[in-house]
This record gives structure tokens, sequence and C-alpha cells, in this order.
């Protein structure tokens, strides 16, 4: 892998369990750094956002911030995208801006992959269609590792909208990387059937697994990415897949529950259960900063890892 290329994060897939784990380290360090931890020089970050956000884009700014770079933030809805321009020359344009390290979130999932190639900056994929988002993996993969000191052999449980979900693709990598079984708990229709056959175990009945797991991810539906509910009924799913407090006593004491956000409270989730004492849902959003510090240090070619 060249030098630029390990600036660059667009999937998990592409980076060794050996650079998972580094980056993961560099994250706990960063929660330890002086803030700012640059105080010469002036770097910037370009934020393209054309999807909604507020934990990853908040998250980088706030990370950026930190190390002591500027941030240059473009909200597709209101630049230059709308007229037409290409998420290319937008780049290009916050290149010529002076960002060195640019973050992109965008519907089709092969814009990050293409600013990767293009680009001089260091390009880190901020959420890229239903395939990647390798930030949450990461800060889920440190959330995880806070509570337990490491994964190997713990058994989580990934469960929801498996099929619309870059969330889901990511934690898998990172999970698996850290030598953590991961389950994937889904109504049939959204069973991810390229994962048969990868030793990724696919289940659809939750509470025959609740018992085994020592997390579990919880995901929200992605309305915006289903057509006409794709033969699944929002009430039939609540029944049967939505974690509440009677679940929740089904599972190991330690267990903890954790869900990317944004929450759908009352469907995937009761409000008892995600601002219950089992909930690590504020530690992941708190996480997001310093794993983030570390993605960018990165991107910008001056990190440690
Ligand atoms: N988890 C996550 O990506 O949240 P946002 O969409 O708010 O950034």
């Amino acid at each position: 892998m060249t030098r630029e290329a390990q600036r660059d994060l667009v999937d998990l897939s592409d980076l060794t369990p050996e650079a998972i784990c580094q980056i993961l380290e560099r994250a706990k360090q960063m929660r330890e750094c002086p803030v700012p931890l640059w105080t010469t020089g002036v770097r910037h970050v370009g934020l393209i956002f054309s999807e909604p956000s507020t934990r990853t884009s908040l998250s980088f700014v706030a990370a950026a911030h930190r190390l002591g770079a500027e941030v240059l933030e473009l909200r597709a809805e209101a630049s230059s995208l709308r007229k037409g321009e290409t998420i290319l020359d937008t780049a290009s344009t916050l290149e010529s801006l002076g960002a060195s390290a640019l973050v992109i979130r965008d519907a089709d999932p092969d814009t990050a992959p293409l600013l990767a190639k293009q680009c001089e900056a260091g390009v880190i994929n901020g959420g890229g269609g239903t395939r990647s988002h390798p930030s949450q993996g990461l800060l889920d993969a440190l959330t995880l590792i806070d509570e337990f000191g490491d994964l190997e052999g713990k058994c989580i449980g990934i469960v929801g909208d498996l099929l619309h979900s870059r969330v889901a693709r990511s934690d898998l990598v990172a999970f698996r990387a850290l030598g953590a079984r991961v389950v994937m708990v889904a109504p049939a229709p959204w069973q991810d059937e390229s994962l048969a056959g990868t030793g990724v175990e696919l289940e659809t009945d939750l509470e025959a697994v609740l018992p085994q797991l020592d997390a579990i991810q919880l995901l929200r539906i992605q309305h915006e990415r289903l057509d006409s509910q794709e033969g699944i009924d929002p009430q039939q799913y609540q029944q049967q897949y939505q974690m509440d407090q009677r679940r929740l006593e089904m599972t190991k004491r330690s267990l903890v529950v954790l869900h990317p956000g944004p929450m759908n409270r009352g469907v995937e989730i009761t409000s008892e259960v995600a601002d219950g004492v089992r909930s690590r849902i504020r530690q992941q959003v708190a996480n997001g900063v310093p794993l983030r510090m570390a993605l960018l240090e990165r991107a910008f070619g001056e990190g440690q890892v």
C-alpha cells in the first residue's frame, strides 16, 4: 500500500486487523492529548455531506478543532451541487481552498472510492450508501473495547435492517477483525444473502439468540432506502425485534446495548432500554471524537498509524 493510500479510509476491509488495532490505540491516546494537538501551521478539513448527518458531521468538526485544524463544511443542499456541479469538482474546489483532508458522505457508495482515487487530499468515507461507514465501525469497536478490554471470543449481535445498513457492514468487518463472533439478526427479507458462507451467523429469531450475546447493536429501519417496506409490516417488526425490557431480561446481565443513531424510539428500541444502565449509546457518540481525531491525523499524513 502506498503512503497516499494509507491516508484514505474508504472501507474497513481495506485495512489489516493490525491497522484497525493501531487506529483504535491512537484514538485512546487522543483522549489524553493536549488541545489543540497541533500548535503550528494551518490545516483545513473539508466536509462534504450530501446525506443528512448529526453525529458523524459534528464529531468530525469537533475532532478537527481539537487537533487544531480549520473546517470547510459544505452542506449539499446549500451548495453549488444543487446547480449541477459534480462532487469531484466540489472536492477539487475544497482542495483549492486548502483542504488536505476530506470527509465525504454520499448516497452513492462509489463516491468515496472515486475521490480517494482522484484527490490529493486524504479521503475519509463518512458513510457511503448502504455499503460502508468505516468510522462508525471503528467507534463501535472502541466502545466495546472500553467495555470488555478486547473482543476476542465475544458474541455480538447486529439486529435490524441489515440489507440497507452500511453500519452493519462496517461493524461486521471491525468486530471480526478483533476476534469477535458476530450474529446478524433480521427478518428474512432483510438478511444479506451475500454473507452466506462467509462464517457469519445469520438468524431470524432474536429471542433464540439473545442469551448468547455479550453486546447487541440495534439498527434503525432505513425508510429512505426501502421500497414499500419490502414486505415487512412495521408493527410485526416491533413485536419480533424491538429491544425492550422484557427482552433485555433474556440476556446476560453483562450485556451492553449499542445503537449507532439516529434512533427511532419505540420502534427498534424502547426509551427504557435506550436510556437504561446497559445502554452505551452516549459513549458511542462521545467516542466518535477521539476516533475521528485519529482518522484525521492519518488523513493528513501526520499520524503514527
Ligand atoms: N451514526 C451516524 O452515522 O449518525 P449520523 O447519521 O447522525 O451521522
